[in-house]
């Protein structure tokens, strides 16, 4: 019985022990965890149940039949995050350089299937050369085993990415289909060709990490959601996130008791609005005074900042936020930031989240840049994605809501369930210089100053909409929270449902 027990033991410290010493230094040296260090970072202490530890590759061309690892390149299997179960797999850089052959893919398919049915996120944490060089098309194979479950997850369980080394090739369209993507500063890459192949086609010369980094991609390409500086702060953050998630779209996400006051008055906010119509203030001051504690989870923050998302909380319970910025662009929506909306707003549909809305918008942004690029067919996505959304909607118009962004921006005729402005409020086709100017034509300077006057007392104020039932309550700023938790009370139970169809046809 001992023997057998110390064969085991033996077996599970081949299997720890991954590609050996020499890498495991080499690995610490770029100052990135190891694959097994990671999973202990990420879940509960004690709480990781791996599977799968002997599985080995299968292939037995150019010699890989005398190099035989334990696990073959990635570490996987179930553990809880602040008590809640999730499933992991963590690929094993010191292992083949974590390539993805046949078996590892698997690996990685089995927990995938397992998540899916017992209703639990999936945390993938890629650190890979991609496919499996000595394997082929069975590599390939893999490849798309798990982008298959990647698409029929989604939308079932949160599905989160954190890019913690290499990912390069078709290897990236996993992480791609994945809901979010946390990478890490200087030592994570996407790349669909690499910068040798990028010199060879375009002539350009760039460095991996201006090509893929986490800086490109958190700010230029939006491919990432967030950065950090390192493994230990992404993979804290990353706890930290799941926290805001429910498990799958079959539950709700957990309560986080609080101690803030739903009924908790800001006083100060009756003041965030500036005197002057074209002054901007920052819109995170009211997101951050209507949440519990001010915890604000954001996203894609230094992509389209002219529109911000996250997570956040009211009386414990988890909310989608999505807020107009004027600091940025005046808070103008363009295609980026229609795109980065959008896809938020879906995914808190998808997962019974409820979305709540902040509105100072002065319209699309003009360009033939932006006309070219598509912003009809990009704007729509957003326009799309808030009137599929059947979750609770709560709309707070702060200032601006022109023409049709304030359509977009979740307004009653989207059916916005309860849509609050401030007394501060503009609703109306566009500013009052812009509509006198159109309207009065040819008129003299001092007539159109006349009528611009006459535009701003009629149409300057949330009154119009409000006497047409389009806005349902005028509310002081300083009680935006209360308003707001009364209203995610009362939208608790709310029932809704599209027509049957197959799926709809989202302008991609
Ligand atoms: C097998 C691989 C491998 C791979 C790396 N290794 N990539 N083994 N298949 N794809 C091995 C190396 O041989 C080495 O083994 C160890 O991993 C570490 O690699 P190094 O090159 O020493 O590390 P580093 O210098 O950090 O460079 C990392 C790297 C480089 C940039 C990822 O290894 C690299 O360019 N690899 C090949 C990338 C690639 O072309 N992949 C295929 C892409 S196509 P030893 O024994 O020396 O430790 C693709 C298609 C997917 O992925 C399609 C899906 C649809």
């Amino acid at each position: 019985m001992s023997s057998t027990i110390e064969e085991l033991e033996r077996r599970r410290e081949a299997a720890r022990k991954g590609g050996g010493e020499k890498r495991i230094d080499a690995q610490h040296a770029k100052g990135k965890l190891t694959a097994r260090e990671r999973v202990e970072v990420l879940l509960d202490e004690g709480s990781f149940e791996e599977l799968d530890m002997y599985v080995e590759h299968n292939c037995v061309d150019f010699g890989m039949e005398a190099q035989v690892v334990p696990g073959d390149g990635v570490v996987t299997g179930s553990g809880t995050i602040n008590g809640r179960l999730v499933f992991v797999f963590s690929q094993d850089f010191t292992v083949f350089g974590g390539s993805l052959s046949e078996r590892h893919a698997q690996k990685i398919c089995k927990i995938m299937d397992m998540a899916m049915k017992v209703g639990a996120p999936v945390i993938g944490m890629n650190d890979s050369g991609g496919a499996r060089i000595q394997e082929g098309v069975a590599s390939l194979a893999g490849y798309a085993e798990v982008f298959q479950r990647n698409v029929l997850a989604s939308g079932v369980v949160p599905q989160l990415s954190l890019i913690m080394g290499p990912c390069a090739g078709g290897a990236v369209y996993s992480p791609a289909m994945t809901d979010f993507i946390f990478m890490v500063k200087d030592s994570s890459y996407m790349f669909v060709t690499g910068p040798d192949v990028v010199k060879t086609v375009t002539n350009e010369v760039v460095t991996q990490e201006e090509l893929g980094g986490a800086v490109t991609h958190t700010t230029k390409s939006s491919v990432a959601d967030v950065a950090f500086d390192n493994d230990i702060e992404t993979l804290l953050a990353a706890r930290d996130f799941i926290d805001f998630l429910p498990a799958s779209n079959r539950v709700d996400a957990p309560d986080r008791p609080t101690d803030d006051p739903w009924d908790r008055i800001e006083d100060s906010l009756d003041t965030l609005i500036p005197p002057s119509a074209n002054q901007p203030y920052d819109m995170h001051e009211l997101i951050r005074k209507t949440l519990d504690e001010g915890d604000f989870f954001e996203l894609q923050p230094a992509h389209a900042a002219n529109i911000i998302i996250g997570f956040g909380r009211v009386e414990g319970r988890t909310v989608g936020v999505v807020a107009n910025q004027p600091m940025v662009l005046a808070g103008c929506l363009d295609i980026n930031s229609s795109k980065k909306a959008a896809r938020f707003v879906r995914f808190c549909d998808a997962f019974g989240i409820p979305i709540l809305t902040f509105v100072d918008v002065p319209g699309f942004l003009p360009g033939v840049g932006q006309e070219h690029s598509g912003i009809i067919k990009h704007g729509a996505k957003l326009l799309f994605a808030y009137a599929e959304a059947t979750v609770p909607k709560i709309t707070v118009i702060t200032r601006k809501a022109y023409g049709g962004a304030y359509d977009v921006m979740a307004s009653k005729h989207l059916r916005g369930d309860l849509n609050y402005a401030w007394p501060t409020a503009e609703i109306a086709v566009m500013g009052a210089k812009g509509a006198v100017e159109i309207i009065f034509r040819g008129k003299t300077a001092d007539e159109i100053a006349e009528r611009t006057a006459e535009y701003e007392a009629r149409f300057a104020n949330p009154f119009v909409a409000a006497s047409k039932g389009f806005i349902d309550e005028v509310i002081m700023p300083h009680s935006t929270r209360r308003r707001i938790a009364l209203g995610l009370r009362k939208l608790r139970g709310k029932q809704l449902e599209n027509p049957w169809k197959k799926h709809d046809n989202i302008p991609l």
